[in-house]
């Protein structure tokens, strides 16, 4: 007897959140739009010493170094209280919130990506196709990833500037999802991160033709299934593009044989992505591993750069140090809570090794 085929599951108890217009978004497409959704004064606040940290003279695009920076944090708040109704929807999507981990990932911070674009790329062609982009990837760096693995379950981008099209907003493959999907049930070894995992996503894009980019206004919220592949677009405008990049991390592992059928969203994508009911006879072969992130390394090594300019343009304004909004200035516990909250407990993966260098755009 062949496996059944996938249909939607309507959720046991109705979304309190999502629209059932929005529900089946998700589904079909691998992610939502929530317009409008920060809450402004983490915006402003944030955003007011983006400038400073950079180093770049907003004023003077000659000053503009780098096309494209990745930023360390230096506050964190909790997301429910940076985008309430982003993340309630998010909760839904989750299959409620007693499904997500209440630490890990759970705190949103200004650790920024900014695509500067450049003079050059503004009087370059736009991209037809992204199809033969490399870098196409999904989120992880700490994690053995196996097609039950909801260590990055979402990703989430925060826009904390308006994108315009061809202004640097991330591409999406939509049909690149299902093919991600198939490739994990057909590596129950797992993928690890850096080392098998790449160009797995530059493979299958290239047989791929659904695809989209971020354009948005300043706070909307993009949330896009951890599997959905992505890849940084070129900013032709030669404008700061400023966002973040955050997940959402799950307690459990995705559980693809429920016998009740409460299957979460996230979970009706993947069954949607194999088109089967349920995934019964699916099973690691090898164990869960955890590690410390690889990225965090080379966005570490900016901290005391961008501290020091910090202090500097707060004397400037006649303050002091303690002027300075900064978990690196706020002592054992602050760092303490941010390590724990960030993975950086975990081992090093030394085969994997640590991205000392930012990659490039
Ligand atoms: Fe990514």
């Amino acid at each position: 007897m062949s496996p059944e085929r996938f249909s939607p599951y309507p959720p046991k108890l109705p979304y309190k959140f999502l629209t059932p217009q929005e529900a089946d978004h998700f589904l079909t497409h691998g992610w939502l739009k929530v317009p409008n959704a920060i809450m402004p004064e983490y915006i402003d606040a944030w955003m007011a010493d983006f400038w400073v940290r950079t180093g770049y003279d907003e004023h003077d695009k000659t000053t503009w170094k780098d096309e494209y920076l990745h930023l360390p944090h230096h506050r964190q708040v909790r997301h429910d209280q940076f985008c309430p109704e982003a993340w309630n929807k998010i909760s839904d999507i989750c299959g409620g919130e007693a499904r997500i981990d209440p630490e890990r990932e759970r705190w949103i911070g200004d650790n920024f990506i900014a695509n500067f674009g450049s003079e050059a790329r503004s009087k370059s062609q736009f991209e037809n196709s992204p199809k033969e982009k490399k870098g196409w990837h999904f989120d992880n760096d700490w994690y053995r990833h196996f097609l039950d693995s909801s260590g990055t379950a979402l990703t989430i981008v925060h826009c904390f500037t308006d994108i315009p099209p061809h202004g640097g907003g991330t591409w999406l493959c939509e049909d690149g999802i299902a093919r991600v999907i198939q490739h994990l049930y057909d590596h129950p070894k797992g993928l690890d991160p850096a080392l098998t995992t790449s160009n797995v996503c530059d493979n299958i894009v290239k047989s791929c033709e659904d695809f989209t980019s971020v354009v948005a206004k300043r706070g909307d919220v993009f949330i896009l299934h951890g599997l959905l592949p992505h890849v940084a677009s070129f900013n032709h405008l030669h404008y700061a593009r400023v966002i973040t990049n955050p997940h959402v991390t799950l307690r459990e592992p995705y559980n693809l044989n429920r016998p009740d059928d409460d299957y979460s969203l996230l979970e009706q994508v993947i069954l949607r992505g194999l088109d089967r009911h349920s995934v019964p006879e699916y099973k690691p072969t090898r164990e869960r591993m955890y590690w410390y992130p690889r990225n965090w390394t080379f966005k570490e090594a900016k901290v005391r750069d961008e501290l020091e300019a910090m202090i500097t343009a707060a004397k400037a304004k006649g303050l002091d140090e303690n002027a300075v909004d900064s978990i690196w200035l706020k002592g054992e516990q602050a760092r303490i809570d941010f390590d724990e909250r960030n993975g950086l407990l975990l081992p090093v993966n030394e085969e994997a090794g640590l991205e000392l260098r930012q990659h490039k755009l």
